[in-house]
């Protein structure tokens, strides 16, 4: 019988102590040490009893290639994030705010892929088969046969899954699981790891999908080590703004897809529904153009989105402020500092706060001009022309670089009516495009100007 041993890893490097530290002698990195045990038994300690045995190599032209089968969802949208479907063995990370509806979309897809003859099973450390029971009756799926099992004890709903062989488990949360292995409590960093671990392994082993629910920071990143992301195959986030009803689920890694691509879902008293032509509900209604708010076309997977970028600039105190929602905030004090000195704006004494609508996150830098545009005109008072887009990079000498795929971009804000845009010199279409006047700028200094003439 293996006698376990208590030691302590650090989360950051892996390196382990014998005892808890404050801070981890490999990699010097503070309060990273979480417990964890080793097999101490003579023969996991001798170190060359592994080469005793070795394991075959194949040459790689001896491996044959296969593609990885896919069972769809039933969702269209989730299938588009996770690259076509689910994939036996893989494990799914879901991560999103609470109350943003992972239960829901994972409560629906569980049901759709029983009705096509799958077993599939719910395992719910959150709620009680009952409150399951009652959530699913209000999304019309009441009568399904999926498997649920409320259980938090990782040993227990391992058993159940080698027992049930279900083609799909969802664990609802990673962060309610306990080991009895280990004495720290359900969602301390070595449980975790230790939960998600031994779920990996099973899902690789049996050949079941492992769908994992995490929670999130304040921040938004998912709680817990960091070696979870690490672990799955697949990391999906949701976002969306809990007041408003879209939803967006993003692939921030996928093995067995691409991970530019997103889902959008609208939350209705039936349920998640996906939208399959997102392109216009990230826009807020405004009668009359209002200072401070630029429309810009943002290209996620093959989809081009519109979306609204609010910004606020107000005198500040001693120490002013740069906040922003749904956009990288040290890409904002970048772009206040190309703003200053390219353009001579100035805002050191001001607040600015930046908000993108709908609580949807931008990282793609050709938001840079749109937010460039919106603090300016925030900051004369004077809004933006009717029907204006913009999009574009900008770079710390001041220039405006391209965006990808330009032309989808300005038709797709075409289509919606808008008729004025300010683009890069180098996304300007070759022939007109109906009904929409394009500038074409090479400085950031250029484009100020223009607007100004326009506004
Ligand atoms: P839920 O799936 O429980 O979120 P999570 O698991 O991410 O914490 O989402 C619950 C929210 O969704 C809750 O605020 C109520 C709302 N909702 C609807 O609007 N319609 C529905 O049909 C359901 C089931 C939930
Ligand atoms: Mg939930």
């Amino acid at each position: 019988m293996a006698k376990e041993k208590t030691i302590f890893n650090c989360s950051e490097c892996g390196g382990s102590s014998p005892k808890w530290l404050g801070r981890c002698p490999h990699c010097n990195a503070w309060n990273t040490l979480v417990e964890g045990s080793v097999d101490s038994s003579p023969s996991s300690r001798n170190r060359f009893a592994a080469l005793a045995m070795t394991a075959e190599v194949s040459t790689l032209a001896q491996i044959q290639a296969t593609d990885v089968e896919r069972t769809p969802t039933g969702q269209e949208e989730l299938d588009r994030v996770l690259g076509g479907g689910i994939v036996p063995g893989a494990v799914v990370l879901i991560g999103g705010d609470p109350g943003i509806g992972k239960s829901t979309l994972l409560l629906q897809t569980l049901d759709a892929l029983q009705g096509r003859g799958l077993n599939t099973l719910y395992v719910t450390g959150e709620e009680s088969g009952a409150q399951i029971a009652l959530r699913a009756r209000r999304l019309g799926v009441g009568e399904s046969q999926m498997g649920v099992l409320a259980e938090i004890q990782l040993e227990k709903i391992l058993a159940t899954i080698e027992q049930r062989q279900p083609a799909i488990a969802v664990i609802d949360s990673i962060q309610t699981i306990y080991s009895e292995q280990l004495s720290s409590a359900p969602g301390s960093v070595a449980q975790v790891r230790e939960c998600a671990a031994h779920l990996t392994r099973v899902a690789k082993a049996s050949g079941t999908t492992m769908v994992l629910v995490g929670h999130v920071t304040k921040e938004g990143a998912l709680a817990g080590p960091r070696v979870l992301e690490h672990m799955v195959d697949t990391v999906l986030y949701f976002e969306g703004d809990t007041h408003s009803s879209f939803r967006l689920v993003r692939a921030n890694k996928n093995r067995f897809g691409a991970i530019n691509e997103i889902g959008v879902f609208a939350m209705t008293d039936k349920g998640l529904k996906g939208v399959s032509n997102p392109s216009a509900i990230f826009l807020s209604q405004h009668k009359e153009p209002v200072p401070g708010s630029c429309v810009m076309v943002t290209l996620e997977g093959t989809r081009p989105l519109l979306v609204e970028v609010q910004a606020l600039v107000d005198s500040g105190g001693p120490s002013p402020r740069r906040l922003s929602v749904g956009l990288e905030r040290d890409r904002l004090a970048m772009l206040l500092a190309v703003l200053h000195r390219h353009a001579g704006v100035a805002c050191m004494d001001q607040d600015v706060f930046v908000n993108a609508v709908g609580g949807v996150r931008i990282s793609e830098p050709a938001s840079d001009l749109a937010v460039m545009l919106a603090i300016s005109s925030s900051l004369r008072a004077r809004p933006l022309p009717r029907g204006f887009i913009a999009f574009g990079e900008l770079g710390l000498a001041g220039e405006v670089r391209p965006a990808p795929r330009g032309q989808e971009r300005l038709k797709e804000a075409a289509k919606l009516g808008f008729d004025v845009a300010v683009v890069p010199k180098a996304n300007a279409p070759r022939k007109p495009i109906e009904g929409m006047t394009v500038h074409a700028v090479e400085r950031v200094e250029e484009a100020l100007e223009l607007v100004r003439s326009l506004s």
